[in-house]
């Protein structure tokens, strides 16, 4: 019986035996509330606590997760090790300069045209880093993108991807990209943790990075319950969710699942290749089962094993090594004629966003064929 006609039916014998339950149903409702939690959206009436909270009883995972760069995804100026690093980067295009400087532990967006120059202060640094990094400031108000950013592999600014790479017609025009509110919502939604609350954006509230809490959803009442030896945890646990709901509305809240991809400018082409629970949804034979779910190959507690005979094992629980293998119920889908180790090097390979300076893993798992143009 589904739980919706569970309910139904429970409260029509509520309502039939003259009881009414109302203290039950408003645990009820909490739970549902819980268990309705997603990535990026918000728990009405619950608090924050911090993952520092969350360490003392739940250290080991604490610790390693320090070490997954989703902690690190977002840094406000003072403490972002690139630009402590970087104390002056320059980049030119055409007759503007760009340029940033720290001073103190503060770092300065300059935008010049040989005439005239923009300055604003950073106010926070998106990225760890690993491909690039952009940067978030404020101009008369209004937030924006900067216009270049730091690419690891260059070790120096060029355009951030996706912006013109045109001269500009103004200064302003020149600084980067003005966000909407809800525009600049959405990047610190997904980058840091606690940054929205009714509805607004409240920097002053924002954990950096993806915090325990930011896929979790907020601690307050699960720490009151379990120091009140309650049985209801009042936690979001993602392990009870299916392997789709977790890779496109989990993961996906942040990675852009299938459904997103779908309503996003501008998402066909390459502009889609890091959208990996979108890719792999179209990956003939890969939905639908644990074995092949993000945390089926990556655990969210951990940095990411890299190398790809990590990932060997995860493509052996659902095919056969070889073709004289003998299928079972579980172990059902055909074996490689190629090759028995390495799987991922060829059927996931790491593709080069143009302008991206980085390579990003292709999870739309296929078989490659030479000159074929990679599908979207
Ligand atoms: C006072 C100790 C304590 C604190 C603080 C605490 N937890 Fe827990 N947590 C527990 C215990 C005990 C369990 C139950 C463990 C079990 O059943 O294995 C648990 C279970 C969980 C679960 C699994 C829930 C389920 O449905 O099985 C999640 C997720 C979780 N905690 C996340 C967090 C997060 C995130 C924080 C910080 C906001 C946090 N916890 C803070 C003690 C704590
Ligand atoms: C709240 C948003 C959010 C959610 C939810 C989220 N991620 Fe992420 N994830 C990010 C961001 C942002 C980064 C980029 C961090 C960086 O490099 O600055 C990232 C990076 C990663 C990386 C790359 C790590 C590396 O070393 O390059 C992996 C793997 C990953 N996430 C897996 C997952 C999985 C699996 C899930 C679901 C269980 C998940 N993420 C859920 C925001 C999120
Ligand atoms: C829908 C969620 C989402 C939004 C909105 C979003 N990001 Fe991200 N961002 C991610 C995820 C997830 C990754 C990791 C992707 C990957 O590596 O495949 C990422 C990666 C990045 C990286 C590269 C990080 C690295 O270590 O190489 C930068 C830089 C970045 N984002 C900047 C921004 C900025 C600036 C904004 C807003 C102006 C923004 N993002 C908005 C989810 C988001
Ligand atoms: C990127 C998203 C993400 C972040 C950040 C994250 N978790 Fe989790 N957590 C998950 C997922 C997904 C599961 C379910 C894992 C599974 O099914 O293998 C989980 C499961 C758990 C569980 C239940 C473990 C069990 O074995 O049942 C606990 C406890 C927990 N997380 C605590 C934490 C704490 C504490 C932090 C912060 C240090 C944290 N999580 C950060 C995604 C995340
Ligand atoms: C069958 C295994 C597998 C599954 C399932 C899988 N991934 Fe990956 N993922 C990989 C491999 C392999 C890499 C590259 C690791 C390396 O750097 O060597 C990777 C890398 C990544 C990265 C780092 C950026 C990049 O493009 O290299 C992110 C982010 C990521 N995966 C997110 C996800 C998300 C979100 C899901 C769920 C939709 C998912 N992955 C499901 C195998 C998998
Ligand atoms: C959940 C089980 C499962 C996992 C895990 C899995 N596969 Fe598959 N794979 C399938 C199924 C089912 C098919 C479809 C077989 C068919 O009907 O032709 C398939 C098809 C394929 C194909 C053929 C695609 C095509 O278009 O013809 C390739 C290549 C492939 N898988 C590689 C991999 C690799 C590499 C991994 C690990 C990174 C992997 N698979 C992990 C179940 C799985
Ligand atoms: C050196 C590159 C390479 C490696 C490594 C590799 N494959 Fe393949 N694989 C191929 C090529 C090429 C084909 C297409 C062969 C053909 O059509 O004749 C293929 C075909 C397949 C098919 C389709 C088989 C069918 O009957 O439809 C599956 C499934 C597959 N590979 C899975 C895997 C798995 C799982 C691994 C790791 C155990 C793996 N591959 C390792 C190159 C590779």
């Amino acid at each position: 019986m589904s739980t919706r006609l569970k309910t139904l039916l429970l409260g029509f014998v509520a309502l039939a035996f003259g009881f009414w339950s109302l203290p039950s149903d408003r645990a009820q409702a909490q739970r549902d509330a819980f268990s309705k939690w997603r990535p990026t959206h918000e728990l009405a009436d619950v608090n924050y606590v911090g993952s520092a909270a969350c360490a003392q009883c739940h250290a080991p995972l604490t610790a390693k997760r320090l070490a997954n760069p989703m902690s690190r995804a977002l840094a406000p100026v003072d403490s972002c090790e690139i630009l402590k690093t970087h104390p002056k980067l320059n980049f030119r295009n055409g007759p503007y300069n760009y340029q940033i400087s720290r001073e103190g532990n503060r770092s300065i967006y300059t935008t010049s045209n040989g005439q005239s120059s923009i300055s604003e202060p950073i106010l926070y640094c998106f990225g760890q880093g690993k491909a690039g990094q952009t940067y978030v400031f404020q101009h008369r108000g209004v937030f924006y993108e900067s216009r270049v950013s730091y690419y690891q592999e260059t070790e120096a600014l060029d355009f951030t991807i996706l912006h013109s790479h045109s001269v500009p017609e103004s200064l302003e025009e020149g600084l980067g990209r003005p966000m909407t509110m809800e525009g600049a919502q959405g990047c610190f939604a997904c980058h840091s943790t606690a940054a929205v609350k009714a509805g607004q954006l409240q920097v002053d509230h924002l954990m950096p990075g993806v915090a325990c809490e930011g896929c979790h959803g907020p601690g307050e009442k699960h720490v009151a319950a379990i120091k009140a030896g309650n049985k209801n945890l009042q936690i979001f646990n993602p392990a009870k969710l299916d392997a789709d709901e977790l890779s496109q509305e989990f993961c996906g809240a942040c990675h852009v699942g299938f459904e997103k991809a779908l309503l996003m400018p501008k998402q066909g082409g390459m502009n889609n290749l890091r959208y990996q629970p979108y890719r792999i949804f179209n990956s003939r034979g890969h939905s639908g089962d644990a074995r092949i779910s993000c945390v089926a190959c990556h655990d969210p507690h951990d940095k990411l094993a890299e190398g790809a005979a990590f990932y060997d094992s995860k493509c052996l629980a659902c095919h056969l090594a070889t073709r004289n293998e003998v299928k079972t119920e579980l172990r059902s889908a055909p074996a490689c004629p190629v090759s028995k180790q390495q799987c991922t090097t060829c059927h996931m390979p790491k593709i080069e966003l143009p302008g991206g300076h980085a390579k990003f893993t292709d999870h739309w798992i296929r078989i490659v064929k030479p000159g074929e143009p990679i599908p979207n």
